[in-house]
């Protein structure tokens, strides 16, 4: 069976959710049957009204016009002597509106789909079933389901053929067989409240805010509309709050039929925690309601636990965070008129996802459209799949991705391939840099997202390009590291990155000092070792200085936030490192706990204390950016770091604080579970560790450092 084969067939440009439908017959029993299929939109198969396959939002997201994802099911249970196909279609990312500038029409003006369906035969004969001008077209229940809008669904309808499908003469050679990972329904949360607001409306809580939708039953006489919309909080009054919304309309609205019926919405998903029931046509019943959790289906890796409920809390929203927004592309939020892979957020976040999750897969998928997407002079979109096309492109720490999150996935699973496959990308992108500006070695040209959202008072506009300079140094160290790896000649690379250090420290350093008085400024000469080695201590006094100044708080964006926690532990400042861990107050990881957060905040001041909700022109509560801080939970608090892709080898080395009593973390690795745990006694800190065959460790306790294979080992400081 070879999918290339077959044909992609249309009902045209209007239809917004066409149903393609053939009957066929078979002469003798299936001994075996598949079926493969893709679609420009979103589509779903039905073979005599079993839904083939439990897959969601099929075939996923991907730069469509260079590569389309094709999926395969098994379908021999399902076949008989006279059968029926019928594929449901909805615009989804490749046809309908995405961003907010509510582009349509993107990848293709209209839905089309393409399947073959090969049977084998009890008698030897084998039947294959490819989408051609067979087929009809017609309509469904579906009346139309967008990504940002949610789903129009009429219970009444019945799928009714209306015309033969076209043949559309679009390239089959952009099809690849799915590289992402499964998109699934995973969890379902009870409906937990039901609420009367001051403002009287009918509002349901689900305690935690995840991105999906609501399965529901419900009876209704035939041809009355109901609807459901979704918030991710109550304002300050406990009313329903949609305005961060945006445009994104996020309802469902369904048309009874005036049976009972178990409904959820096929080709949409929403970022909630309420839903808001208009003109409900019975009494409302929570048992009637469940939250399905949708994502990317990653195993589960990493686990930590410690003695403060409130950073479990903080740990449990990372987690929810990478669920909510790991839908096939990481995007940076679920719920306004955005979701969209930035890449500036996953860079930030892709260490943390990869102690959460298995994201192997994710990311192999996701690169690829990164490299589909880049531009032939290697600038990277904003955004991947890209939909901004200028806007934001070539942005430092944005476009990084290109080279950081490879590394970074290459570092958690040990697979050379990652960094064979987009060393490419990862060079062009330097390069690219490279030629920007008068001067090689400096990056301080263009338009950058700088130190996004940071709350920085000493934050200038000029920073961006000390931000734009220390990047560029970073992403050529890790290319220098990865072409060494492939066995390439990396000398050229290794002068030029000589260069920008001695420019960085030219420009934006004197005396050994930072000449930006940022939190952030500090952070990346430290972190991105900018300075000599011998000035990293004193550096990093500054900067726990500067966050005194500061009031004793953190005042980084989207760049500095992923590595200050570490700069802080690695040079002599850890406590400073838990002083942020541990605030409560106002700007902090915790505040957003405090407030009842169940996921991580776009903003360090989405809510403020007197509960006012910030702007809603851009004030998401499910961003996973500053989550960044579960990778220092792991890899500081408790310690554990790959120092060997893949974890062969591992640095076992807590920094722990008599503020936290115990911490428990562990991850799951190709060799098997490495726990970390401490737990003060009085004065003393006992260390446990358990270390799985064909790992070594190197366990560091008080600067004292000793290797270590299987076992389970503890000591007492
Ligand atoms: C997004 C981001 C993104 C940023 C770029 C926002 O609208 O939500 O998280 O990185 O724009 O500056």
């Amino acid at each position: 069976m070879n999918i290339r084969n077959s044909n992609w067939i249309t009902a045209g440009t209007a239809e917004l959710a066409p149903v393609f439908i053939k009957k066929f017959t078979l002469s003798a029993p299936v001994k075996k049957a598949s079926i493969a299929a893709s679609a420009l939109g979103l589509y779903e198969i039905c073979i005599n009204g079993v839904r083939v396959g439990d897959l969601r939002m099929t075939p996923g997201w991907t730069s469509y016009k260079k590569r389309v994802q094709w999926q395969e099911y098994d379908i021999t249970p399902l076949l008989k002597a006279e059968n029926e196909i019928t594929i449901s279609t909805a615009e989804g990312w490749c046809i309908g509106t995405l961003a907010w500038e509510n582009h349509h029409h993107l990848w293709s003006d209209r839905i089309a789909v393409i399947a073959s369906l090969e049977a084998t035969l009890e008698n030897g004969e084998i039947v294959t079933v490819n989408t051609d001008n067979s087929w009809s077209w017609g309509r469904g229940k579906i009346v139309r389901s967008e990504i940002y809008n949610g789903e129009i669904y009429d219970q009444r309808a019945e799928i009714t053929a209306i015309g033969a499908a076209e043949i559309y003469d679009h390239t089959t050679d952009i099809l690849t067989p799915q590289d992402g990972c499964d998109i699934r329904e995973i969890e379902w949360l009870p409906a937990k409240e039901l609420i009367i607001t001051p403002e009287g409306d009918t509002v349901i809580d689900f305690g935690q805010e995840i991105t999906g939708y609501v399965s529901f039953s419900v009876k209704g006489e035939a041809g009355h509309t109901c609807s459901i919309q979704h918030a991710e909080i109550l304002d300050a009054n406990g009313n329903f709050y949609i305005e961060n919304l945006r445009a994104a309309k996020a309802m469902i609205t369904y048309t009874c039929n005036g049976e009972r019926w178990e409904y959820h919405p096929h080709f949409t998903f929403m970022g909630f925690r309420y839903i808001r029931l208009n003109n409900w046509p019975e009494e409302v019943s929570l048992k009637e309601f469940r939250a399905v959790v949708l994502h990317s289906d990653m195993k589960r890796t990493g686990h930590f636990e410690c003695s403060d409920p409130e950073l479990n809390r903080l740990y449990e929203n990372i987690v929810w965070g990478q669920r909510g927004n790991f839908l096939d592309v990481p995007t940076d939020c679920p719920q306004r008129d955005e979701r969209l892979g930035w890449t500036g957020d996953a860079q930030a976040f892709v260490r943390c996802a990869a102690y959460n999750y298995d994201v192997h897969d994710f990311f192999r998928k996701w690169l690829r459209d990164l490299a589909a997407d880049q531009r032939e002079d290697g600038r990277i979109p904003a955004v991947i799949p890209d939909v901004l096309g200028e806007g934001g492109a070539g942005s430092a720490a944005w476009g990084d991705a290109a080279v950081i999150c490879p590394w970074q996935v290459y570092m958690a699973y040990g697979d050379l391939d990652m960094l064979r496959e987009n060393f490419p990308a990862m060079k062009k992108w330097v390069d690219w840099i490279r030629a920007q500006g008068e001067r090689e070695e400096v990056w301080n040209t263009g338009g950058h997202y700088g130190d996004w959202l940071n709350l920085d008072p000493n934050y200038k506009d000029e920073d961006q390009y000390m931000i734009a300079t220390a990047y560029f140094a970073y992403s050529c160290s890790i290319v220098i590291k990865a072409g060494k790896l492939l066995g390439c000649d990396m000398s050229e690379y290794e002068a030029l990155h000589t260069r920008i250090v001695e420019a960085f420290r030219a420009l934006y350093m004197q005396d050994g000092r930072m000449l930006s008085r940022t939190q952030t400024a500090h952070v990346l000469a430290v972190y991105f070792d900018l300075c000599r080695e011998e000035e990293k201590a004193s550096l990093t006094a500054d900067l726990a200085q500067l966050i005194h100044e500061t009031g004793d708080h953190l005042a980084t964006g989207f760049v500095g936030t992923p590595y200050l926690m570490h700069v802080l532990s690695e040079n002599g400042q850890n406590e400073t490192a838990y002083n942020l861990l541990l605030r409560r107050e106002y700007p902090s990881w915790l505040y957003p706990v405090t407030m009842g957060a169940t996921t991580i905040w776009e903003r360090w001041n989405g809510i403020f204390p007197d509960g006012t909700i910030n702007t809603p022109s851009m004030n998401s509560f499910n961003h996973y950016a500053y989550g960044a801080v579960g990778d220092w939970m792991m890899g500081r608090m408790a310690g554990i770091t790959p120092i060997e892709p893949g974890y062969t080898r591992v640095a076992l080395a807590p920094m722990p604080d008599p503020r936290v009593e115990w911490v428990k973390a562990s991850i799951d690795t190709a060799r098997g579970r490495i726990i970390s745990e401490w737990k003060y006694e009085g004065a003393q800190v006992n260390y446990t560790f358990t270390i799985p065959a064909g790992v070594t460790a190197e366990i560091t306790i008080s600067g004292k450092t000793e290797l270590c294979g299987e076992g389970r080992y503890s000591f007492t400081v």
